[in-house]
């Protein structure tokens, strides 16, 4: 069980009010992604939820009691941060049994859950080594045994991936959602990355300066982003905005369309432009074209599409997919 709730969360360092009043409720079982800008509060709440921060005000329930005042040991949350912050002397074994040990666990027991949590983790074969002597995603998988084994109510991770190179990115999301799967345990998971985001989440919270500007589903933030903000913030590439007069037609102030819900031409369409930059990427292509009267747009593109640089081209956006904002951003 992993029901996490923030009632009127205050945090304050000194003078600076990081997190003004947040509510925020998480089911048992979640998958929940804080993204936001940097320095906008993910780490700070995350690390109030673990108790490594105490709230200036408010509350968090886990489990329905009150832990507010709660040592972080007493919470039974299991943090993974972006630094593995493993004991470089000790073997992966002795990593992962570490909180047991500490917790005066006898042997037997320890060995079996380290044994498990190693199988699930196919660490099996590193046991025996130190965390010199693995790479940086054997390592993050060390870091998140030690978290296992715990049996914690939720996993707390911050940025967990944010030291891996690309490849073995992908690959760690994929077991941590394979992970999260098999256990059926709580998540918290800060990232910046807007895949892991779209991919791993069942719920996202996305904050700005503090404040929740929506929490809902990848695809409803997707489909029916609440204001310009999360409009532009969830997708990639970003959602392309045009205020004046293509916007007063549709009645709105601004107005939006994704890369993907254009499509352009060489012949004819409602938005001329002249193409300044493409990015061939294999699967799509991505162009960005300053169009007359709106400025730069990026619209998205077949992969073998053979334009370049200074073409004239059209772009026509699904009016079905177009986004309208009022001039204090709130979606129409
Ligand atoms: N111990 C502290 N003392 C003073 N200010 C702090 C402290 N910790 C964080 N802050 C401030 O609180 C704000 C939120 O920081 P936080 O680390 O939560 O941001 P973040 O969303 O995790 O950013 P990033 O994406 O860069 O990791 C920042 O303005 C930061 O400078
Ligand atoms: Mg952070």
């Amino acid at each position: 069980m992993g029901n996490i709730r923030l009632e009127n969360v205050k945090k304050a360092f000194g003078d600076a009010i990081v997190i003004p009043d947040l509510d925020l409720e998480i089911e048992n079982g979640e998958f929940v992604v804080f993204v936001g800008p940097s320095g906008c509060g993910k780490s700070t709440l995350l690390r109030l939820i673990a108790g490594l921060e105490d709230v200036t005000g408010g509350k968090i329930w886990i489990n329905g009691r009150d832990a507010t005042g709660e040592a972080p040991a007493s919470r039974g949350l299991a943090m993974v941060f972006q630094t593995y912050a493993l004991y470089p002397h000790m073997s992966v074994y002795k990593n992962i049994a570490f909180p047991l040990k500490m917790a005066g666990m006898d042997k037997k027991a320890i060995d079996d859950k380290v044994r498990g949590a190693a199988e699930t983790l196919n660490l099996t074969d590193f046991l025996h080594r130190r965390p010199g002597q693995l790479s940086g995603g054997q390592r993050q998988r060390v870091a998140i045994g030690r978290a296992i084994v715990r049996e914690p109510k939720a996993f707390l991770f911050d940025e967990p991936l944010s030291n891996l190179d690309a490849a073995l990115r992908v690959a760690m999301r994929l077991e941590i959602s394979e992970l999260h799967h098999q256990l059926k345990t709580t998540m918290i998971y800060v990232t910046h990355d807007q895949v892991e985001a779209m991919t791993m989440a069942d719920k996202i919270v996305v904050l700005r300066a503090g404040i929740i500007e929506q929490v809902g589903s990848p695809l409803d933030l997707y489909r029916s982003p609440r204001n310009r903000f999360v409009a532009g913030f969830i997708g990639s590439p970003k959602m392309n905005f045009v205020e004046g007069d293509k916007a007063a037609k549709r009645d709105a102030y601004a107005i939006g369309i994704r890369p993907e819900h254009m499509t352009l031409s060489t012949d004819d369409g409602q938005w001329p432009g002249t193409v300044r930059v493409s990015e061939h990427l294999g699967s799509d292509t991505f162009l960005h074209v300053d169009v007359e009267g709106a400025g730069m747009m990026t619209v998205r593109s077949d992969g073998d599409v053979p334009i370049d640089h200074g073409v004239r081209v059209f772009l026509t956006p699904d009016e079905a997919k177009l986004h309208r904002f009022d001039a204090d951003g709130k979606a129409l």
